[in-house]
């Protein structure tokens, strides 16, 4: 397989942003807060207005591609007072697992953030999500100890993971 690339989620790849995240939400609905029964209603136009905001000010999107196949997704933002950044909506298509795709795509918002001048990056993950727990891990998070509520299941919490933008 071709090593896989990176482009920025645009108001021209509006709709393979759209694609993506759909796939996304389908295929891992554990990991995500949102929902295809949600998401996949939105409109056109919101998928445009959500592709916009991530321009590279305040927020960013990166889609992975591997020729044609758009094969991962992430977003992140600046918080408020923009010292930190929340990186959030990681995926990694299943035939692209293990290839180096989710790191690529870190690596990118690590960039992003560090030229918008924030210090650390944070992100929440399910607790039932060890996979997820074990990349962020190796990618240098840790967690914090601060926790959330899942809205799907009382039984799930969310964990705050966070590394240093260096
Ligand atoms: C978590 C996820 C994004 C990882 O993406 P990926 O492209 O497979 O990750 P990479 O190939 O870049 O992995 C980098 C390193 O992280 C670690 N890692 C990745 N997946 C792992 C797993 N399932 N178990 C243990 N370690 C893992 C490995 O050390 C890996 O390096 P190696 O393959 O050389 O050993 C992907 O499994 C995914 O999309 N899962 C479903 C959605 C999800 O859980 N998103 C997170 C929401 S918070």
């Amino acid at each position: 397989m071709p090593r896989a690339l990176f482009e920025p989620i645009t108001a021209r790849n509006a709709f393979v942003f759209k694609t993506v995240r759909l796939r996304a939400l389908q295929d891992a609905p554990y990991a995500f807060s949102a929902t295809y029964a949600k998401e996949s209603q939105f409109p056109d136009a919101e998928w445009a207005r959500r592709a916009e905001r991530w321009n590279g000010e305040t927020g960013v999107g990166f889609l992975a591609v591997d020729g044609d196949n758009a094969c991962g997704i992430v977003e992140a933002f600046l918080d408020a007072n923009a010292t930190r950044a929340q990186l959030v909506s990681m995926w990694t298509a299943p035939t692209h697992r293990r290839r180096g795709v989710g790191r690529l795509l870190v690596n990118e918002v690590l960039r992003w953030a560090c030229l918008r001048g924030a210090s650390s990056l944070l992100l929440m993950v399910t607790s039932n999500n060890e996979p997820a727990m074990r990349f962020y891990e190796k990618l240098g998070f840790g967690r914090t100890g601060r926790t959330g509520p899942y809205p799907h299941d009382t039984g799930v919490l969310e964990y705050e993971m966070s590394r240093a933008v260096s």
